[in-house]
């Protein structure tokens, strides 16, 4: 098929719309068989529970041209299973995981000549999501949902790609203990809108979120996780119950370990211990691995030695085995690639 005539080397990370999304609806306790259709508006009551009571979840995974020039996504069965525990803490009905990986590879060959070139930089950016489509107006789940899925090409979601970013130590809160901060819910993010758009008028790329009960630990940024690099070489991840479990980083600790031989800790990291770190970086399906160059804190600067030129050591080979895996130059552990 003929791709489609975009400045793929060029383009951000925003909306193209493209020919076809996925689109299945749940009513009377079932959900429906399913289908593609090129219609990209929804029409819904005024009082539809996702308006009202923001019940939604969503999904972000990436399709890849491969050098052999395949169309391949990465590990779907993760966010199809996330998918369902967001879903099971909204009070939502699940989207059963055979029917999400049904969903995606539909979706992905029907929009193909949207797949980014091998070798363009750009990718295939997949947003599944799901939410309330009845009217409520108790506090109380819909009844009726729509699982919808669409895709846009997309190139680097910080502007500048590999170059390090500059984030604060926001005083804002992302998630309470015992909140919702685990799961891709909807209303996590819009409460961060402020917190970013803050930073950005204040001069910063991102947030450091930390635990909101103590402020003393790293949590997370409001779209993606942390990985730290220790002096020795070790990769350092924050575990909370209040982050999202995110599968790039999930599957950066096992490349860390079973490709590249380096320890790997996944454990409560105090944020006094940021200013000891070599490098720091961000992982996420939008995000990849974005390198930090500073971080600040209420005026105090931490600038890693990895400076703000580039990617420290580790994270660059880090960054070169995950994408070679995911753009088929190198091989992939077992269920890792999910060929279109
Ligand atoms: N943390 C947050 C808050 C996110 O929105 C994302 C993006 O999905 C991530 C982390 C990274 O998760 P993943 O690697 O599964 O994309
Ligand atoms: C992703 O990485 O898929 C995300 O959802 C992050 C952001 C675009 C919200």
């Amino acid at each position: 098929m003929a791709k489609k005539d975009i400045d793929w080397s060029n383009i951000g990370f925003g909306y193209i719309k493209t020919d076809y999304r996925y689109v299945s609806n749940f009513k009377d306790g079932s959900w429906d068989e399913g289908t593609l259709t090129t219609d990209d508006m929804i029409t819904l009551n005024e009082c539809a529970c996702v308006f009202q009571y923001a019940q939604t979840c969503f999904e972000g995974l990436k399709a890849y041209t491969t050098e052999d020039g395949h169309i391949v996504t990465f590990r779907p069965d993760l966010n199809a299973e996330r998918m369902m525990n967001s879903a099971a803490r909204l009070e939502m009905p699940q989207f059963p995981k055979e029917r999400f990986i049904d969903a995606i590879t539909k979706l992905v060959a029907a929009n193909a000549d949207f797949v980014p070139p091998y070798g363009s930089g750009a990718t295939l950016y997949i947003r599944p999501y799901m939410f309330g489509t009845n009217p409520v107006i108790g506090v109380k789940p819909a009844s009726e949902y729509q699982f919808r899925a669409f895709c846009t090409p997309v190139g680097p979601y910080f502007k500048g790609g590999a170059k390090p970013i500059t984030i604060r130590v926001t005083d804002f809160d992302r998630a309470a203990p015992h909140g919702t901060g685990h799961v891709k819910a909807g209303l996590n993010y819009a409460m961060s809108l402020h917190a970013i758009v803050d930073a950005h008028k204040q001069g910063y790329d991102e947030n450091m979120y930390l635990d909101a009960a103590t402020r003393t630990y790293v949590e997370e940024t409001g779209g993606a996780n942390f990985i730290f690099v220790t002096k020795d070489g070790t990769v350092v991840t924050p575990k909370s119950d209040s982050i999202l479990p995110s599968i790039t980083r999930r599957s950066i600790l096992y490349v860390a370990e079973h490709y590249l031989g380096l320890k790997t800790e996944e454990r409560p990291v105090p944020f006094t211990e940021v200013k000891d770190f070599a490098e720091c970086g961000l992982c996420g399906t939008a995000a990849v691995i974005s390198p930090v160059g500073k971080i600040v804190d209420h005026g105090n600067e931490i600038c890693f030695p990895s400076g703000m030129e580039k990617m420290g050591p580790v994270i660059q080979k880090l960054y070169d085995t995950l994408t070679g895996i995911q753009m088929g130059h190198i091989e992939a552990p077992e269920g890792w690639i999910h060929v279109i």
